[in-house]
This record gives C-alpha cells, structure tokens and sequence, in this order.
C-alpha cells in the first residue's frame, strides 16, 4: 500500500460509503467559457459544501477558488486541443506534477481516447503521469473520453476503463451504459460516471441511481449540476442519490424541488 495515495483517495471516495460525488467544472480546458462556468467563483463556490471533490484546471484553480476552502482537488493536467478542433484526442500532459503538489491536489486527472489515431500517446502520457505520482504519493483518474465518432456500449468502455487500470490509474472516469455491471466487474480499481451533456434533472439523478447500483462508485458530474436551473438543490439531490440510496423520484421531489 503507499500511504500517501491512499489517504488522498480517501478525501475524494468516501471510506464510510465507498462513495463519491465529484463535482466537475474543468470543461473550459478546451471548451472555453462553457455555460454555468462563466464566473466560477460566483456560480461553484454555493455549491463546494455539497461536493466531495472538485475537479478543474490549475488556471481558475488559482484564479477563482479561495485556498481556505477544505475541498480535495482533482486536478485536470491534460490538454492541447480545443472545439475548434476536430480531432480532440490529441492531447499531451499539461501540467507537470511538482505544480500539482505545490497546489496540495488529491488527484490527477488525464484523458485517454482508445481507438483514436491519439491512442497510444494517450496510454503512454497515462503512464508516465502514474509513475510521477507513485514518486509524491498522488493518484491518477483516468478520462475515458469518447470520441464523436465511437460508440458508448458496454464493449467499448470495458476495454477502455480496463487499459487505464492496467496502466496504474487508481479511478477511471467513464460513461453510464447498459451492463455497465460487466464494466464494473472487469476493473480492479473504482469506476466513476460522467454525467455528460445536460438533460433533464430526473435523468440525470436516474443516470446516478443506476450508476451507483450497478457498480460505480460515483459521479464525476457537471452540466447536470451547473447547468441546473437550481444547482445547489441538484446536488445535494445527486449527494442523497449516490451517498443515502435514495431513489431518484424522491430525490427529484422531496430534494430538488424541495417539496
Ligand atoms: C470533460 O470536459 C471533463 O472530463 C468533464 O469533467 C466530464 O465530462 C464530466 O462533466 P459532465 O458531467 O459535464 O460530462
């Protein structure tokens, strides 16, 4: 075991529940100024208390969120394309991990696209950021990005999840499909749900529900929370999903819609 990954995993996965609620606004590394992430500050900050972790770049990290707030970070540390782009896969590590530990992150975050022309880049990048943060003691999440043109079946996210375990990732970030049990079931290591484009808050605290019961340790999730007509009331709704059980109907009424 290696204390000091450990002890950081168990800031963002609650050790009670095993659980997590990762709240997400790293979109504008190569999204831009994404809708609900205008002013961070303003728009993230009422709802820090509700996430377990928050995972987002070093740049509004520095810039937006205040250092005295007790809140684990995942940091975002791939990047190099943008939307304007039609090959998003080809990313590289952005931030090197000496800056990671002077920001006192619990984690790292890096995207990898398997069965894009960027694969092997992706995998190799993966690595390299394992063994630098085997050397300070930091975890590696892994982002199973998907790219436009590939699928979101079981077949594809199990291979995909399982690479980034294989190469030392600690938690793998991944999309919510059917039998998502066998993508579960196949990775040695916790397997967190994006919550992807914005939907409708019943779908979105469905998507969680699911996740949790079929094996996910959590959400990883944003649009669904920023994009909310009522954030904070979304995620303390998404907290009771994945933390109480609690099923999504109720969640929506009694928590979301506070009735
Ligand atoms: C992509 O920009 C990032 O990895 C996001 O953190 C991820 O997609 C989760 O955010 P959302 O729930 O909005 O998909």
């Amino acid at each position: 075991m290696d204390y000091g990954i450990e002890n950081r995993l168990a800031r963002i996965i609650k050790p009670k529940d095993g659980k997590t609620v990762m709240l997400a606004v790293d979109h504008g590394y190569f999204m831009g100024p994404t809708g609900g992430l205008e002013n961070i500050n303003k728009s993230i900050t009422p709802l820090l208390e509700y996430a377990d972790s928050l995972m987002l770049t070093r740049g509004i990290l520095r810039s937006q969120i205040d250092p005295k707030i007790d809140i684990p970070i995942v940091l975002r540390v791939s990047g190099g394309t943008s939307i304007l782009n039609d090959d998003l896969s080809d990313e590289d590590i952005t931030v090197s991990m000496e800056d990671a530990v002077r920001l006192n992150v619990s984690a790292v975050a890096l995207s990898i696209f398997i069965g894009s022309k960027n694969e092997r880049q992706g995998i190799i990048n993966l690595s390299k950021l394992v063994d630098k943060g085997y050397k300070y003691g930091i975890p590696v999440l892994a982002v199973t990005a998907v790219g436009r043109e590939m699928g979101r079946d079981e077949r594809y996210l199990s291979l995909a999840v399982r690479i980034a375990a294989e190469t030392g990732a600690s938690i793998v970030k991944t999309y919510y499909c059917e039998d998502f049990d066998r993508v579960v079931e196949t990775c040695p290591v916790p397997v967190v749900v994006a919550g992807g484009k914005k939907t409708g808050e019943s779908d979105a605290l469905k998507l969680a529900y699911d996740a949790v019961k079929h094996g996910a340790a959590g959400v990883d999730m944003g649009r669904n929370i920023f994009q909310s007509e009522k954030p904070a009331n979304m995620i303390k709704a998404v907290r009771a999903v994945v933390h109480e059980g609690i099923a999504p109907e109720e969640a929506y009424n009694k928590i979301y819609n506070n009735k």
